[in-house]
């Protein structure tokens, strides 16, 4: 059976002078869960925020904070994420050398836990773990910037992931759009993240076109 479809828009591409407001704006134009991407200069060419701006719009909305950790040995820093009110939280298989570990201590505070993999990392690197997780995050673009071009070989990896295992969430990141988003439905994901695609346009019109059976 076809999993429930979520969307959950990445305030990335949201104006950060009143991310509050921006927040309301999406969960009124039907929004899932808030995506929301904490990138370190380190892990990622780009530096965005952390625990203190997220623990400040938490009030904003009942929505799922859907917690992406872009930095290196997120590990350090669960902790914090987990105070400011995050209700899923996704850590980069790339980057920790402990991810069994820090799975276990996402799980440890009740929240959810799940594994993103870049562009170039296999399925392979979720087979100990898979069973573990609530979710896996499937970057469809080389993490760090909005906007960028869809990659096409994500179609496959979703697949794979999707045979590995039939009821973990399967999220999908980067380049989605009303067009992109077929393949990937078909494929067996069934949340998707969009950062440009919903806040360059109708918030309301873009998420119900997301949202719309093919
Ligand atoms: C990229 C981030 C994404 C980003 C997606 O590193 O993880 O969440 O906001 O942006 P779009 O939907 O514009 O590709
Ligand atoms: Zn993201």
């Amino acid at each position: 059976m076809m999993k429930n479809i979520k969307i959950a828009p990445s305030i990335l591409s949201a104006d950060f002078s009143k991310l509050g407001e921006e927040i309301i704006s999406i969960d009124k134009a039907g929004a899932d869960w808030v995506h929301i991407d904490v990138m370190d200069g380190a892990f990622v060419p780009n530096i965005t925020f952390g625990a203190p701006v997220i623990k400040c719009v938490r009030e904003k909305t009942k929505l799922p904070f859907d917690v992406h950790l872009m930095i290196m040995n997120p590990e350090r820093y669960i902790e914090d994420f987990v105070k400011a009110g995050a209700d899923i939280i996704v850590v980069h298989a790339e980057s920790t050398n402990h991810l069994h570990r820090v799975i276990q201590q996402i799980k440890s505070y009740g929240v959810k836990a799940g594994i993103s993999l870049n562009p170039g990392t296999s399925p392979d690197a979720l087979k100990y773990l898979i069973n573990d997780l609530d979710l896996v995050l499937v970057m469809s673009v080389n993490p760090g910037f909005g906007g960028q071009t869809f990659i096409e070989s994500s179609v496959e990896k979703i697949k794979e992931i999707r045979k590995m295992n039939k009821d973990v969430d399967i999220e999908v990141d980067g380049g989605i759009t009303d067009k992109t988003i077929i393949k990937c439905k078909e494929a067996g994901a069934n949340i998707f993240v969009a950062g440009s695609y919903v806040f360059k346009g109708d918030y309301r019109e873009r998420i119900s076109n997301l949202k719309k059976e093919e």
